[in-house]
């Protein structure tokens, strides 16, 4: 066993993988078709990675598809039943892209209420709203990165945790599934400012952060 996978060989799967390289996790990391996508960034990383490829039997009850959300609704069709017992985190944000002024998921819902309805899996969102580029350090100006976490199920969301405060980041339990539908659209507010070239001090490489009074 290992004790998180992660699929996918992109700029999130590279800032996760190192987050949990980071935390002394060892990681199955699955590339979509290509296992020298996965082999290339396992030597980059360092630490304790197997490689394989989407297919692969899954070695840890922790999963982390680092893809766009059509690519996580074709994992979850592939691993079936597979994916029982298992806690799924979904870091998607299910951007339109045809219009780049919404999202593409029903009104009322969620990349992870979706997910969560074809899935055995316990979908836990989390990570949707740190970029890439700042998970390499796990920080922005110094302060841990927050990593706004919305889930039903306890033991789900209690793993998803402790792999955020082992990376060195800022575990914040938002509330129950349902609130992906605010972290989605948050995520997608945060892309909008460094879309926006009005804003030339957003560069993807900004983090939200709540900051407590105390
Ligand atoms: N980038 C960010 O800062 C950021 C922040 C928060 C959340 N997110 C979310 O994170 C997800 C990944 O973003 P990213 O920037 O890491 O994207 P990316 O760099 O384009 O990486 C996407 C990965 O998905 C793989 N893939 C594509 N189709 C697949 C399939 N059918 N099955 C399995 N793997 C497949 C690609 O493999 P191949 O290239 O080999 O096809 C690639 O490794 C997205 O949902 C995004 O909304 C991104």
């Amino acid at each position: 066993m290992t004790d998180i996978t992660i699929i996918g060989t992109g700029n999130m799967a590279r800032g996760l993988a190192t987050r949990a390289i980071a935390a002394g996790k060892s990681v199955q990391l699955l590339a979509h078709e290509d296992k020298a996508k996965a082999e290339t960034l396992a030597t980059e990383l360092g630490g304790q990675v197997s490689t394989g490829v989407v297919g692969d039997e899954l070695t840890s009850n922790l999963v982390i598809p680092a893809v766009y959300f059509d690519a996580a609704k074709d994992i979850v069709a592939r691993y079936g039943d597979s994916l029982a017992g298992k806690v799924y985190v979904d870091i998607t944000n299910p951007v339109d892209f045809s219009t780049f002024d919404g999202l593409a998921v029903p009104a009322h819902s969620s990349a992870a209420e979706e997910l969560q309805k074809a899935t055995a899996a316990t979908v836990v969102k989390a990570f949707n709203t740190t970029f890439a580029a700042t998970l390499g350090e796990g920080a922005v100006a110094g302060q841990a990165l927050d990593v706004l976490i919305a889930a039903d199920d306890e033991a789900a969301t209690q793993a998803v945790v402790n792999f955020v405060t082992a990376a060195g980041l800022n575990a914040i339990v938002v509330g129950p599934q349902r609130r992906a539908r605010q972290l989605e659209q948050t995520g997608f507010l945060h892309i909008l400012l460094s879309a926006n070239d009005q804003l030339p001090a957003f560069q993807w490489n900004s983090a939200l952060a709540v900051v407590p009074a105390a």
